[in-house]
């Protein structure tokens, strides 16, 4: 296409295409089979872990009752090789009949009766990424249509097999589609991370427009090096991804991976901070059939849960990086409150690290904090106060930080959206 054409196209569709549909003013929360699950296709030979109808219940039942859904977590997400080869006689999508028997719908109602919402996947190209059928320009709308009429929540819209004068025109094109079912469905764009994340390539004002969520970087795996990495780029890139992320629009650095097999309690102590930090998805990928204690304290932790979702959803910054290999991270919350994030990136020993709440340039005044992974509280903390904090290797401290005196409104006297943290 014509650079002009291609400039032409961008202004018209953002004239026409606001997902502004209300949906995910906070970041989503809930589950997806990707990371722990893939693409086992081997019903035969290990039932409990194939991609099919009994996995997706399964995790529905748990999200049900074992205390997720009241804490937010609410979207069970089917990811790629959930397709038959096959698109049906209407040239529709179908499911894998020997996987999912009873058909997506009836999925959907089993997952709808217990509260929670389903997601599921498609790819903007010839094929999903492990081979199964694509949603090609000409299928958008099809496709679209199937979803919402089985009743589907989430799109997470792929790019494998594409290239990106399709992505940008397939992008836009599905949100509209989805638009047009009139089914509210939360949209999630792989395109940007098939751009190599950044400006110029990405224009994150337009994917704002379009999607609620976008995955900017490569795939998670169940290692710390890959979490380390994934923060690592993102904090890296931060002047451009962060001003990106607002309510109904964010970055996804992928799931969590707590519970697995990668890793120790203090990493997943600081994936779960640092996603808080970033006002990720809180989007697990784990087997809640097997998920041991420490694992699921981390991932129901109120507070921590709390501060991912704050509804003025500003997204956090590193705010320092010292010589000794200890980061600084904080996000600013609703009530003039606010989360501070301490990072080891060391691998010898719990390190002290002395600073003041000034050093990390907070105003003067009397504060509180409230560790979030101990639960201890700290009062009459003056901005001044030297204070020394002990960080694991590759562990993290975090607190929730707060004004002794809690004004009631914001500095610009706007009345804030209530948002009780109970400590
Ligand atoms: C890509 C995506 C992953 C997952 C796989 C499925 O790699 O980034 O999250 O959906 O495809 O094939």
């Amino acid at each position: 296409m014509h650079p002009l054409s291609v400039t032409l196209f961008l202004v018209l569709v953002s004239l026409t295409v606001t997902l502004d549909n209300g949906l995910l003013r906070t970041p989503p929360m809930g589950w997806m089979a990707w990371e722990r699950f893939r693409c086992d296709l081997d019903c035969h030979d290990d039932p409990e872990n194939c991609i099919s109808e009994d996995l997706f219940r399964d995790m529905a039942d748990r999200m049900a009752e074992d205390g997720w859904k009241e804490l937010g977590y609410e979207y069970i997400i089917i990811d790629d090789c959930w397709m038959s080869m096959l698109r049906d006689e209407q040239g529709r999508l179908q499911p894998e009949p020997s996987r999912f028997p009873g058909g997506i719908a009836k999925l959907a109602r089993y997952i709808h009766d217990r509260g929670l919402k389903l997601g599921i996947y498609a790819d903007m190209g010839t094929h999903t990424c492990m081979g199964f059928p694509g949603t090609t320009l000409e299928k958008i709308e099809i496709d679209a249509q199937t979803f919402a009429s089985w009743g589907v929540d989430y799109l997470k819209f792929d790019g494998c097999y594409s290239n990106p004068i399709e992505q940008m025109l397939g992008y836009p094109l599905m949100s509209k589609a989805l638009n047009a079912t009139g089914r509210p469905i939360a949209y999630s764009c792989s395109w940007p991370a098939y751009l190599g994340g950044l400006p110029p390539n990405v224009n994150y004002s337009l994917l704002g427009d379009i999607c609620h969520l976008w995955r900017n970087y490569y795939d998670i795996q169940d290692s710390w090096d890959s979490v380390q990495g994934i923060i690592e780029w993102f904090s890296n890139n931060q002047d451009d991804l962060q001003p990106a992320a607002g309510p109904g629009r964010w970055n996804d650095p992928d799931m969590l991976i707590i519970g697995n097999f990668g890793l120790s309690v203090d990493q997943a102590h600081s994936q779960m901070a640092l996603w808080a930090i970033m006002a990720a998805p809180l989007i697990m990928s784990n087997d809640l059939r097997n998920l041991d204690n420490s694992a699921r304290a981390i991932l129901q932790n109120k507070v921590a849960i709390a501060i991912n979702q704050d509804p003025i959803g500003v997204q956090g910054r590193r705010l320092l990086q010292e010589k000794s290999h200890i980061e600084v991270y904080w996000r600013p919350l609703s009530q003039s409150a606010s989360c501070l994030v301490f990072l080891s990136r060391r691998t010898d020993m719990p390190h002290l690290y002395h600073t003041s709440l000034a050093k990390l340039n907070y105003e003067a005044g009397n504060y509180q904090a409230y560790d979030v992974f101990t639960g201890s509280k700290l009062t009459g903390l003056n901005a001044k106060t030297e204070f020394t904090v002990s960080i694991n290797p590759s562990g993290v401290v975090m607190w929730y930080v707060y004004p002794e005196q809690r004004t009631l409104h914001s500095q610009h006297n706007k009345p804030e959206p209530e948002h009780h943290i109970v400590l």
